[in-house]
């Protein structure tokens, strides 16, 4: 009889002193006694990336969240060593890896002040389960860290004191707390003595982080499989941090079309499409805005994806072309489980072309999901990719739809505990073949791209547009996405608000809830409130399971409607605005939402503030997340703001309370502020937009605005058809003058601006446009303080007296 031998379990190890060092252009090694190798790149000033290996040798360098857009290169770089450590120096930063054991200390090169510290630094256990390490790094947290980020964690926005879980997991009717949900976003950002960085942690196997909650002095992150691969990112602003991280990890490939912007409408399900037409009619008959239609699971025939239900829609081309004709953008679900079917196309297709995953001993992965038994493709795979993208063309290129949403795609399995694939699944991995451990927190966003690779391809010239359940850092690239099956809760709402702001500070701005909550249904009041906070995230959808009624915006009474009616036209006055900060997003990286502590990280109120959020730089929203309430308490960042409602002027720096009954919600203007409008439209593109209204708040002093505007579709505005307008105003006590700088090549429709001036001091006596003044009947000068000029003025002064 053979007896095994006990393994013998090592614990942790640790790098030995450095005995060798080499330098190749902007990378160095640095390689231990112990055979541990650290490969440091310089990416930027402000941006190095830290490699671990415990063999000297590094696997293939292979990353989903990495672009090959990611900007590279710095302003200086100088290695110098003492006895105990080398010194890698950039313009921004100071980074010592010490001789005796690898550990690495990073400092800020402007003024020296510690950043960021190894604790235990790297270090790995050996996995006897699944061979492979535990790859495992501790830091030192320093006194008043906080920490932000990671994604679609629904707690309190500052994570200090907790530790998280990251596996893409199907999570339905989840709550505040639960850990994980459905997206991965190994990345968050830390903020001590005023000064911010970032950690993106790119490693996809299931991964933990650990913010002082085990050891109160340290923060750690660690996975079971991989690497130890991280990318340090300095500051010492956050919206740096996230700027640069969206850099890294890729902006949206392109705008979104201007009517994806818009209010959409979904419910599980619509169908037949007499239905469909109802709910559409009514929003006409009701004067209610809203771009976009959804048909959930039950417009295919048997859930089989790529197919319809004939009996629901015998002619979905003529359905869609109708909708279309009435301002109404359909877009329809597409999920990963293909249903086992000899008789259906797709699946004999990928059967036959070996296109779906397998178990590790070689059967095919099988899963049950809403068709019953299913196979997956591997979207991991190039060739899979390109299969799945072309199944795209009859949807789109000849049905017409115009989004496609991506559900399930964790992926989600039923019937069995862990919800999703066993480990053993193989997948492609593009060419570095691995188990489900390593693919399973890309799966969705590969299915994500595979799916916006189709759309790219025939929806053009237009512009796609895709969302996803399920994400990994980086898939910002090429969908939107929402928070998955919320409830219809007070509870809810709170999450909704910390998820958006949580996401967008994730470097995935494009991010919505089900507006009214997933499960169950809300009351009137509950779906107001939730509608008054949709309309400020990026991606602005009601949805609902259906199981307990309806949940369109007429459902609860006219008084619900009618606020309802009032909060989708704000959204739709803001879509210039909201476009904007669309364009900043995807030019610099700039979260669309700001939580406070990213809109002023020196304020120290900021840290642990949750609710308030300003919506693109200059628009302070509140959300009201409890019933029968008559306003709320809320915090105003410091500067001055003007009440949207009545223009009351606020000094902020203090916690105040705000009035707010069920028809409005706290909403402020930062002083100096021009805010762009556009009139309500029932739908994108509605009307021809002669005239932009500049909501114009004064300041004494300096503030900076802008206005991007294109053609709202197509790919014209990459060749330089845009127009970007640059406002500078200037308040003096008894002037205020306005600069206006234009760049871009696209002619706009308008052709004026409106502009209405909130809060001036003084009594307009003149009025100069480019050096001449003008007679007040030429500009329309109004009692109420509002005057139309030519849309490309250089300089217009308002003058007192
Ligand atoms: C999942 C989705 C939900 C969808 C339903 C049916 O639960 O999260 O949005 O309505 O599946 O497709």
């Amino acid at each position: 009889m053979i007896t095994n031998t006990e393994l013998e379990q090592k614990g942790s190890q640790f790098p030995t002193k450095i005995t060798s060092y080499k330098k190749d252009i902007d990378t160095l090694y640095f390689y231990t006694e112990n055979n541990v190798a650290l490969q440091l790149t310089v990416l930027r000033d402000s941006v190095l990336r830290f490699r671990y290996s415990t063999t000297s040798n590094f696997e293939n360098d292979f990353s989903y969240a990495i672009t090959k857009y990611a900007s590279r290169g710095y302003n200086h770089l100088e290695i110098d060593e003492d006895n105990e450590k080398y010194k890698i120096i950039t313009q921004k930063l100071i980074c010592h890896i010490h001789k005796a054991n690898l550990k690495v200390t990073l400092y800020d090169a402007v003024d020296n002040t510690l950043i960021n510290q190894d604790e235990l630094g790297f270090h790995w256990e050996e996995s006897y389960e699944y061979g492979g390490n535990i790859v495992k790094m501790s830091k030192t947290s320093h006194d008043g860290e906080s920490y932000y980020g990671l994604g679609d964690k629904p707690v309190q926005l500052n994570l200090k004191g907790k530790r998280f879980e990251n596996w893409v997991t199907d999570s339905y009717a989840y709550g505040k707390g639960t850990d994980p949900i459905y997206k991965t976003i190994p990345f968050f950002t830390g903020l001590h003595h005023e000064k911010s960085y970032g950690i993106f942690f790119d490693n996809t196997f299931r991964s933990f982080f650990d913010f002082a909650q085990e050891r109160k002095k340290v923060t750690s992150f660690w996975a079971q499989g991989g690497e130890m691969n991280y990318y340090f990112i300095y500051g010492p602003q956050m919206c740096d941090v996230v700027a640069n991280y969206t850099n890294l990890t890729g902006k949206p490939h392109q705008l979104p079309p201007l009517w994806a912007l818009g209010y959409h409408q979904c419910k599980w399900s619509y169908y037949p499409e007499s239905k469909v037409k109802e709910v559409t009619a009514k929003f006409r008959e009701l004067k209610i805005p809203c771009d976009a239609i959804y048909l959930d699971i039950d417009y295919m025939d048997g859930f089989r994806c790529f197919t319809w239900n004939k009996e629901h829609f015998p002619d979905p081309k003529k359905m869609v072309k109708e909708l279309s004709d009435d301002g109404f953008k359909t877009v329809v679900i597409i999920d990963p489980g293909i249903k086992i079917d000899m008789d259906y196309a797709v699946f004999k297709e990928g059967l036959e072309n070996d296109y779906f995953c397998k178990r590790a001993d070689g059967p095919h992965m099988k899963g049950k999901v809403w068709p019953g038994e299913c196979y997956f493709p591997d979207f991991t795979k190039p060739e899979v990719r390109e299969w799945w993208s072309g199944l795209f063309k009859e949807l789109i290129e000849e049905i017409g739809v115009k989004g496609v949403w991506n559900d399930m795609n964790e992926p989600a399995v039923m019937e069995v505990p862990n919800k999703t694939f066993p480990n053993d699944v193989r997948h492609d991995y593009d060419g570095n073949p691995c188990s489900h451990r390593k693919a399973h927190n890309i799966y969705g966003m590969q299915m994500a791209r595979a799916t916006y690779q189709g759309l790219k391809k025939f929806a053009y010239p237009k512009r796609p547009f895709v969302i996803t359940r399920a994400a990994y850092s980086g898939a910002q690239r090429y969908t939107s996405t929402w928070t998955g099956d919320n409830i219809a809760s007070w509870e809810h709402l709170w999450i909704a608000n910390v998820q958006a702001q949580r996401m967008a500070m994730s470097g995935f701005s494009f991010v919505g809830s089900d507006i009214g909550g997933f499960a169950e249904q809300p009351e009137g009041e509950l779906f107001a409130r939730w509608i008054q906070l949709g309309v400020f995230h990026p991606f602005c959808r009601v949805h609902s399971s259906g199981d307990h009624g309806e949940q369109e915006p007429w459902t609860f009474g006219d008084e619900i409607t009618d606020i309802v009616r009032k909060f989708i036209e704000l959204r739709y006055q803001l879509l210039p605005y909201l476009y904007t900060s669309f364009w900043q997003y995807l030019n610099d990286g700039t979260p669309m939402l700001k939580s406070l502590v990213l809109y002023d990280q020196e304020d120290v109120q900021t840290h642990y503030r949750t609710d308030e959020f300003v919506f693109g730089d200059k628009i302070l929203v509140c959300p009201i997340i409890e019933a029968n309430a008559k306003g709320r308490r809320m915090y105003i960042p410091k500067g001055t703001w003007y009440n949207y409602w009545d223009d009351t002027i606020l000094k902020g720096g203090k916690e105040i309370w705000i009035d707010a009954d069920i028809d409005s919600l706290p909403i402020f203007i930062k002083e100096g502020s021009i805010i762009p409008k556009y009139p309500v439209q029932q739908y994108v593109g509605e009307k021809k937009i002669n005239e932009i209204v500049l909501e114009t708040y004064y300041k004494f002093g300096k503030e900076v605005s802008t206005l991007y505007d294109d053609a709202h579709d197509g790919y014209d505005y990459i060749k330089g058809r845009y127009s970007l307008r640059t406002f500078k105003l200037v308040g003096k006590k008894d002037e205020l003058i306005i600069q206006q700088h234009k760049s871009g090549k696209f002619i706009t429709e308008y052709k004026t601006f409106k502009l209405k001036l909130h809060g001036l001091p003084f009594k307009v006596s003149k009025i100069q446009i480019d050096n001449e003044e003008i007679l007040f009947e030429k500009v329309k000068v109004n009692g109420d303080n509002t005057l139309i000029i030519d849309k490309d003025f250089t300089e217009l002064h308002i003058i007192g007296g």
